[in-house]
C-alpha cells in the first residue's frame, strides 16, 4: 500500500500538462470519481487497524499533491488563454510618428510643380564645379570679385581649379552644352558662398535656376513667366516689379521684387515698410554666353532667372532667421506639414 502511494506521488509529480485536454485527462485519471486516488481510498478498509492512521495521512497528502498540481496547471493555462483572448480596449493607443518634409523641400517641390505646369523640365549639375561652368562660360572676367576667395570655397587651386558652385547658373551652361533648343528647364540645387553665418546669410543655401532658350524669346516672355510664378506661389493678388540690375551673363538684367504678402504691400518690418521683397535675379541670356555654350546667338535668344529657395520659404512660412533651416531642431521641423 505504501509503495503504491509513493509511486502514484512520483507519477503525479512527473506528469506533463500542456493544454486543457491534458488537464482534463489528469483530473479524470487521479481525481475523478473512478480515479486512482478514489479507488485507493476505498482500499483503506482493507488496511490493518494499526497502520490505518499512517496510511490515511499519506493518502491525504497524495490527494493534496494531486489537487495542487491540478490547480497550478489550471492557473497557468488560463493565464495564457486570457493573454491571447482578452483585448484591453482602455489601453492608450501606441504613438508612432511619421516624418515631415523639410520646409525647404516643400517649397522646392512647389516651385518645380509650378514650372512643370508650363512645360519646364528639371535638370541638375554637380555641386563641385570647375571654373568654366561656374564663371568663365558665364562671362565673368578673370578679375571679377565674385571669383575672389572671400566668396568662393575653392577645393583645388591652380590648373585643375575646382570650387563649390556659388550659384546654379553653372547648370545653365551644362544644359546648353548638352541640349539643343528649344530648352525649358529649371535646376534646383544647393550653392555655397564663403559668408559669415547670421540670421540673414549662410555659407550654403538653395537656388532654383530657370532657363528658356528658343527663337524669338523676349523680355516680355520673361516678365509674364515670373508674374505667373509669383501668383501661383503667393496668390493671385501678388504683383511683381523689376528693377534694372547687372549680372555678367544676362543683358539686360533685372532684380525682381514681389509684393509683400505679409502686410499686403502696406508696409511692415519684413519688407522694411516698402511693400516689396526681393526674390530673384534674371535677364536675357547674354549672346556671348549662348555662343560659349554652343548655341548660335544669331538664331536663338533666351531668358534666365535664379531664385533663392530660402528667401521664398521665409516669405511663405514667415520664418525670419535663416539659421533655423539647418539647425535640425525637431520642434521647428515638425511644424511643416506636407501640402503636396
Ligand atoms: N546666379 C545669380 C545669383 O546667384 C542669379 C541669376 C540667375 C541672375 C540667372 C540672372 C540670371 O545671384
Amino acid at each position: 500500500m505504501k509503495e503504491k502511494i509513493k509511486t502514484l506521488t512520483s507519477e503525479i509529480q512527473s506528469e506533463k500538462i500542456e493544454n486543457i485536454a491534458d488537464l482534463e485527462v489528469f483530473r479524470i485519471k487521479y481525481l475523478g470519481t473512478k480515479g486512482a486516488i478514489k479507488s485507493l481510498f476505498s482500499d483503506l478498509k482493507n488496511v490493518a487497524n494499526e497502520e490505518k492512521k499512517e496510511i490515511g495521512q499519506m493518502m491525504n497528502e497524495l490527494r493534496l499533491t494531486a489537487e495542487n498540481t491540478y490547480n497550478a496547471f489550471k492557473n497557468n493555462l488560463s493565464e495564457d488563454k486570457s493573454a491571447a483572448e482578452k483585448i484591453d480596449f482602455s489601453r492608450p493607443g501606441e504613438d508612432f510618428t511619421i516624418g515631415s518634409h523639410h520646409p525647404i523641400s516643400l517649397v522646392r517641390s512647389e516651385i518645380i510643380e509650378i514650372f512643370n505646369r508650363i512645360g519646364f523640365n528639371v535638370s541638375e549639375g554637380p555641386e563641385i564645379e570647375d571654373d568654366w561652368h561656374n564663371f568663365s562660360a558665364l562671362n565673368f572676367p578673370p578679375e571679377h570679385p565674385a571669383r575672389d576667395m572671400q566668396d568662393t570655397f575653392f577645393i583645388e587651386k591652380g590648373e585643375n581649379e575646382m570650387a563649390l558652385r556659388t550659384h546654379t547658373s553653372s547648370v545653365q551652361v551644362r544644359v546648353m552644352e548638352n541640349d539643343k533648343p528649344p530648352i525649358r528647364t529649371i535646376s534646383p540645387g544647393r550653392v555655397y558662398r564663403n559668408e559669415a553665418i547670421s540670421a540673414r546669410a549662410h555659407c550654403f543655401f538653395h537656388q532654383v535656376e530657370g532657363l528658356y532658350i528658343d527663337k524669338n524669346v523676349s523680355f516680355a516672355d520673361l516678365k509674364q513667366t515670373l508674374l505667373y510664378f509669383a501668383q501661383e506661389m503667393f496668390g493671385e493678388k501678388a504683383q511683381i516689379r523689376l528693377r534694372p540690375s547687372y549680372f555678367p551673363f544676362t543683358e539686360p538684367s533685372a532684380e525682381v521684387d514681389v509684393s509683400c504678402s505679409i502686410c499686403n504691400a502696406k508696409g511692415c518690418n519684413v519688407c522694411k515698410y516698402t511693400g516689396w521683397l526681393e526674390i530673384l535675379g534674371c535677364g536675357m541670356v547674354d549672346p556671348s554666353v549662348l555662343d560659349a555654350s554652343g548655341i548660335d546667338s544669331k538664331v536663338y535668344s533666351g531668358f534666365a532667372f535664379g531664385m533663392g529657395v530660402e528667401r521664398i520659404t521665409q516669405l511663405k512660412y514667415k520664418v525670419n532667421d535663416l539659421r533655423m533651416y539647418s539647425e535640425n531642431d525637431i520642434r521647428f521641423l515638425k511644424q511643416f506639414t506636407s501640402v503636396l
